[in-house]
């Protein structure tokens, strides 16, 4: 079983390959481009695919993406239909993601970023602090991420809520689903999450009319992709007021071009797609059972579904 791995490092460096091989000896790995006899390979794990991959592997049986957002590599055409692809399921990613969206909740919640300006500026004065109850936070987008970070947000006490595709019953958050119930979501949040896979239906979802029903001076946090957000609609909302503060992840283009309003606007806090880092320790086991899978030609975990782009 020959598996390519497409990394930005340099092979000596590569963490992936001694966690595989200490999982499954027999494996045989290769780095693109150095690919060796292309009949023998069977799998690649990638990010994105460089240019000619499929043209060069035309024996492969699937693909594993080092990413737990696949989006990347739905969006080019160049990736053959027919081959199974697989995303990350990282319980460590998981884990970063949720102390990151806690980290932001809590900062806009405890009215951090006003106090660091009045530390700037000299200013000693106390500003009525809500009860969490008062604090509708909601998270779109249920999977992996979104139910983990609204666990871990429920022992702070605020008043949770939840989007997603199809109807979820999840003990103490108020769900919400589909179109309908997208705008009453929107209502009865001052803090949203945005935790969505990037799909055709998602792309650009934080615009104008979103931002209008969210209700005045809430605050975003975005930590999924940046074309789900129409940027020129967001800062016009924040300098309007109608959003009083964005922590952003996830950009556009990446990086954020230097001379992007964000870096310097005073109401962003940004970070460099650093929320939740992919660790080869532990996402090594699922992309061993996967080999493992495909050598015996059993299914995937962690199937993407291409008719639903997730
Ligand atoms: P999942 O596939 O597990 O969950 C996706 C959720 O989004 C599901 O609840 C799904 O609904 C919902 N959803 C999808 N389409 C729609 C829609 N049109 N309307 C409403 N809800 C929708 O994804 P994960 O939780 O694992 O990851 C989410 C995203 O986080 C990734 O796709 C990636 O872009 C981003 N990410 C960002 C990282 C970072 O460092 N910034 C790191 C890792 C991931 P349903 O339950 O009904 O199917
Ligand atoms: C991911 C990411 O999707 O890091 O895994 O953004």
């Amino acid at each position: 079983m020959a598996l390519v791995i497409v990394s930005r490092v340099h092979p000596s460096s590569d963490v992936w390959a001694p966690e595989m091989r200490r999982l499954m000896p027999e494996i045989d790995i290769r780095y693109w481009p150095d690919v060796g006899n292309p009949d023998e390979v069977e799998a690649v794990l990638m990010w994105q695919a460089p240019e000619g991959l499929f043209q060069r592997l035309p024996k492969l049986k699937a693909i594993f993406a080092t990413g737990a957002g696949v989006d990347a590599i739905l969006g080019d055409p160049t990736v053959p239909k027919h081959l199974p692809l697989a995303r990350l399921v990282d319980p460590s990613m998981t884990a970063e993601m949720s102390e990151y969206v806690v980290l932001q909740v809590l900062r806009f919640h405890r009215q951090e970023p006003t106090y660091a300006a009045q530390q700037r500026d000299r200013v000693w004065k106390v500003h009525p602090q809500p009860h969490p109850e008062q604090r509708r936070v909601g998270v779109m987008g249920l999977g992996e991420l979104g139910q983990d970070a609204l666990h871990k947000l429920a022992p702070f006490g605020f008043a949770l809520g939840g989007w997603s595709r199809t109807p979820k019953a999840l003990a103490g958050v108020e769900t919400f689903s589909g179109a309908d119930g997208f705008t009453r979501f929107l209502a009865r949040t001052d803090i949203l999450v945005n935790l969505l896979p990037l799909t055709a239906e998602t792309e650009n979802i934080v615009d104008a009319r979103l931002l209008a029903g969210l209700p005045e001076g809430a605050f975003l946090v975005n930590c999924a992709r940046g074309r789900h957000v129409v940027d020129a609609d967001l800062l016009a909302a924040l300098d309007s007021g109608r959003l009083a503060g964005a922590a952003l992840d996830v950009f556009r283009q990446e990086p954020l071009p230097a001379d992007h309003p964000f870096w310097s606007h005073p109401k962003v806090i940004l970070t460099p797609h650093a929320a939740a880092l992919t660790n080869p320790l532990t996402a090594t086991p699922q992309i061993v059972d996967n080999l493992r899978r495909v050598q015996a030609g059993r299914p995937l975990v962690n199937l993407v579904d291409r008719t639903r782009g997730y």
